[in-house]
């Protein structure tokens, strides 16, 4: 097969339009709802809130508001009312999924609180739930734990709330990556004492960006409204009780979210085949696909990542920001796949790289199901020691051009670009 760039990019995960959004766009425009009120929202909530199975959905800014909101409300339902100026989680230390991206965790600090990151397991790559008693064994006064899943597949879910329950923890689960995916039949945003969904760009449906928190309680919703509108009261003047925010999603940004959810489904099947074709296609190489627990779950597919076999590992060091590796016959490294990925006109991406190795959150703790520690970067080629796990999928794995515009002619070709670096 001659391999050529392509002319036109393939991205990792771009947006996918299917012209029903300009539609609902233009309506907002024409009737002048162009504010965070309007038909759109109100449409987009009542639709998601059924797909999901809850009660009611709270249209917002992002993934990220919806996250910070819903650990505000965890913490002042925990803790109490903080005075202003001060974060519901002051002091208090919070359990987060590890290997995550950052907007998971963020908002724990924005409430004063402080992650203290679990390790990941190797079946779903999400939180261990080994890990997690550990962590409730070294403190044992947490009352909240931040979960997310991964790449848009469920995490263990049972045997987390199992461990949360015994401990008398709440759950705030993340399930900005995984709208549509489900766990024993349940959607996920189901799984929380408050969840979330993003519609940031890259995300399975889009809204171009927006989120939404999920709730079956009528007085959480009608707190996150509130919040996310200023926290006016019901009053002739500007009336603030509470500390408010402008985290409303405009009806503009709704009319696209409104839009896509028709199409989820078809993105969820697009997705599939793509996992599919890559784990046919690099069959009888020293990789694996991200995994998956099909005996509990369906997932929505969002990315399709792969896994080095350790012993097909070539050298690979990494720095804060950049990366060197060294060519070896019949071996490869995620910086050597990803450049070849590049060469030819293809976005993929590293894994994302587990909180507990950011700069900003060295100073937090990180618990392994062992007990043990941070293990250094670099640590398991320079001195031989096994790494934590999230450290283990970080070194090893990448995630691969998963765009649902893709073709099957492109994804062949990316394919032999993975099988010439085992070369
Ligand atoms: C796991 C996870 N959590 C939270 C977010 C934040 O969502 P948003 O970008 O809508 O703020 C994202 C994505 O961006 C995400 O991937």
């Amino acid at each position: 097969m001659e391999i050529k760039p392509f002319e036109k990019k393939v991205w990792l995960s771009s947006p996918t339009m299917h012209g029903d959004e300009i539609k609902y766009m233009q309506e907002a425009y024409e009737t002048n709802w162009m504010s965070t009120v309007g038909a759109n929202i109100n449409e987009s909530e009542k639709q998601i809130a059924e797909f999901i199975g809850c009660k009611d959905a709270v249209a917002l800014s992002s993934g990220t508001a919806a996250l910070h909101l819903a650990i505000k409300l965890a913490g002042e339902r925990l803790y109490g009312l903080p005075r202003v100026g001060h974060g519901s989680l002051e002091g208090k230390k919070v359990f987060c999924s590890d290997m995550t991206f950052d907007a998971t965790v963020n908002p724990v600090a924005y409430e004063g609180g402080e992650a203290v990151f679990i390790d990941t397991e190797y079946d779903t790559w999400n939180m261990d739930p080994k890990a997690l008693e550990k962590a409730f064994e070294i403190y044992p006064e947490v009352k909240l734990v931040v979960i997310a899943h991964l790449y848009g597949t469920p995490g263990k879910v049972d045997e987390l709330r199992a461990v949360c329950d015994k401990h008398g923890a709440l759950i705030v689960e993340d399930a900005a990556e995984s709208l549509g995916a489900t766990y024993k039949g349940v959607q996920t945003g189901r799984f929380g004492d408050y969840s979330i969904i993003s519609f940031n760009g890259n995300k399975i449906i889009t809204g171009s960006s927006g989120g939404m928190f999920l709730t079956d309680n009528v007085e959480d919703a009608h707190k996150v409204r509130k919040w996310s509108t200023q926290s006016r009261e019901d009053a002739a003047w500007y009336q603030h009780e509470e500390l408010g925010f402008n985290y409303r999603m405009s009806n503009v940004i709704a009319g696209v979210v409104r839009g896509q959810i028709p199409y989820l489904g078809e993105h969820i099947a697009q997705k599939k085949a793509i996992y599919e074709r890559y784990k046919e296609g690099l069959k009888g190489l020293p990789v694996s696909m991200n995994p998956i627990d099909f005996a509990n779950s369906e997932p929505n597919y969002w990315l399709s990542c792969l896994i080095i076999d350790k012993d097909a590992m070539c050298k690979q060091v990494r720095g804060e920001k950049d990366a060197l590796y060294v060519t070896e016959a019949r071996k490869s490294c995620p910086t050597e796949i990803l450049e070849k990925i590049a060469a030819i006109n293809a976005e993929g991406r590293p894994i994302w790289k587990p909180m507990h190795m950011q700069p900003v959150y060295r100073m937090n703790p990180f618990i392994t199901a062992s007990g043990q520690g941070r293990a250094r970067s670099n640590a398991y080629i320079d001195e031989g020691v096994t790494p934590d796990v999230g450290m283990d999928i970080f070194e090893r794995g990448l995630c691969l051009p998963s765009d649902n515009k893709m073709t099957p002619e492109q994804q062949d070709v990316i394919i032999e670009v993975i099988k010439k670096c085992f070369e």
